[in-house]
C-alpha cells in the first residue's frame, strides 16, 4: 500500500500579502473552492482507482497551522489523526525524514508518495499513470522522481538530465541540478535532455533513511531523537521540540538528490518518470493568473472588484471594493492590512519585499 506524505510547511513568501504568517499559501483557496492542500488531498482519490493507496495521508506541517490544516482535511472528507507537527521549519529533508522514521517505527516499509502542497495538476489520470509507472523501481529501492518537460528557463526548479528516449518509461537520472542560474537554465532548455523535477517522489521509507543517513547524518540523528521524543496528542503527532530545533535545515533536493547520480556506491539509484499531467507549481502570482479561469479580457477577478478597460490583469480583493481603470498586465491583491500592486512579470520579486519588511520590522 502506498502512503501519501503531504509536505505542507512552506510559507510561500511570493504570494504575499495573502500568504502572511497566518495564511501560508498551501492553505489559501487557489483553484475555485479548494485550497492547494485540499486539492492535493483530493487528487489522491483519483490515484486510488489505479493503485492501492492509503485513504489517510500523512501530512507534515508546522504546529502553528495544525487547526487550519485539520479543519481543511476534514472539510474534504479526510480523517485527521495523521498530522505530524514540526515545532519549527527545517525545510523538506528533515520533514521527509520525520515521516519516514514515523512509518518505519510502525514496522512498515511500504512506499511513500511524497507530495508538495503547492502544486496544481490538471490531469489527475495522467498523474496516476505516472505514479503507477514508478512503482516497480521504487519497490526495487530507487528514489523515483516525476519529470516535466521544461517550457521556459525557470530558475526556481530542479533539472534532471535523462536520455532522449520519447516513451514514458522510468529512466535513470544522470545528473540533478537544483535551481540553476539563468544562463545554465537556458542551456538546459536548449539541450533537450533535461526535465524539471516536479517535487513529487515515490520511495521506500527505508531507502530515504539510508540516503539521508549517508549524505546528512546530522539530519538523521536530530530527526531520530525528535521522533523518539514525540507524543501523540489526539489528532496530532508532536515531535520533540528541542531535538528538532537542533536539526540542520536543508531540502530533499540539495541534501540528497543532487548527490545521488554521482554516488553509484551508495546503493540508492535515482529514476525519473516523464509526466505530462498539466503540472504547475503555484509559486507566485503570475502562475496563479496562468492557471485560473479568465474572463473575455483575460482578467482574473475575485471578490468585490470592478474594472473598466482592463486587460490581462488579476485583481483579488478580500476586504474592500477595488476598482481598476485602463490597466494591463497588473496584479492587484488587497487584504485588510496590506495591498500589493505589481506588474505581472515582476511578481517573482515579491519575496524581496517580504525579506525587506522582515529586516526593517
Ligand atoms: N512540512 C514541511 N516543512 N514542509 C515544507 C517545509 C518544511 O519545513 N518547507 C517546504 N515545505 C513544503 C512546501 O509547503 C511545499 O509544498 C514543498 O514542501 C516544496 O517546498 P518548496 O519550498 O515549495 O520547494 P521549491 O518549490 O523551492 O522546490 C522544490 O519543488 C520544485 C517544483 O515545485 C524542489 O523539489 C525543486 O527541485 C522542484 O523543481
Ligand atoms: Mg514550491
Amino acid at each position: 500500500q502506498v502512503l501519501p506524505v503531504i509536505l505542507s510547511g512552506g510559507s510561500g513568501t511570493r504570494l504575499w500579502p495573502f500568504s502572511r504568517e497566518r495564511h501560508p499559501k498551501q492553505l489559501l483557496e487557489v483553484v475555485e473552492g479548494a485550497s492547494m492542500l485540499q486539492a492535493t488531498a483530493m487528487r489522491l482519490r483519483e490515484l486510488a482507482d489505479q493503485l492501492d493507496v492509503s485513504p489517510t495521508p500523512l501530512v507534515v506541517c508546522n504546529e502553528d497551522y495544525r487547526f487550519l490544516t485539520a479543519e481543511q482535511l476534514l472539510e474534504c472528507g479526510y480523517p485527521t489523526g495523521d498530522i505530524l507537527l514540526e515545532p519549527v521549519g527545517r525545510n523538506t529533508a528533515p520533514a521527509l525524514t520525520l515521516a519516514a522514521l514515523l512509518v518505519l517505527g510502525r514496522q512498515d516499509d511500504g512506499l511513500l508518495l511524497v507530495m508538495p502542497a503547492d502544486h496544481v495538476i490538471a490531469d489527475g489520470g495522467a498523474f496516476a499513470q505516472a505514479v503507477s509507472a514508478g512503482v516497480p523501481a521504487a519497490l526495487a529501492g530507487d528514489i523515483v522522481t516525476f519529470g516535466v518537460r521544461p517550457s521556459r528557463p525557470e530558475t526556481g526548479y530542479g533539472y534532471m538530465r535523462v536520455d532522449r528516449a520519447v516513451d514514458s518509461a522510468p529512466r535513470p537520472v544522470e545528473a540533478f541540478v537544483e535551481k540553476p542560474d539563468a544562463r545554465t537554465a537556458e542551456h538546459y532548455l536548449a539541450d533537450g535532455r533535461y526535465l524539471w523535477n516536479s517535487g513529487i517522489f515515490l520511495l521506500r521509507a527505508s531507502v530515504w533513511r539510508r540516503a539521508i543517513g549517508q549524505f546528512s547524518p546530522e539530519i538523521l540523528r536530530a530527526c531520530e531523537d525528535a521522533v523518539q521524543q514525540s507524543i501523540r496528542d489526539v489528532d496530532f503527532v508532536r515531535v520533540g521540540a528541542e531535538a528538532f530545533s537542533a536539526c540542520p535545515s536543508d531540502s530533499i533536493d540539495y541534501a540528497v538528490l543532487e548527490k545521488l547520480p554521482a554516488s553509484p556506491d551508495c546503493g540508492v539509484g535515482i529514476m525519473a518518470v516523464p509526466m505530462d499531467a498539466g503540472w504547475c507549481d503555484v509559486g507566485a502570482w503570475d502562475a496563479l493568473w496562468g492557471i485560473s479561469a479568465k474572463d473575455a479580457d483575460d482578467n482574473v477577478l475575485r471578490g468585490d472588484v470592478v474594472v473598466e478597460e482592463t486587460r490581462s490583469t488579476m485583481v483579488i480583493s478580500s476586504d474592500r471594493l477595488v476598482a481598476c481603470i485602463g490597466v494591463e498586465d497588473l496584479v492587484v491583491i488587497e487584504t485588510a492590512d496590506a495591498v500589493l500592486v505589481a506588474r505581472k512579470d515582476a511578481t517573482q520579486a515579491v519575496k524581496n519585499i517580504v525579506a525587506r519588511l522582515k529586516r526593517e520590522g
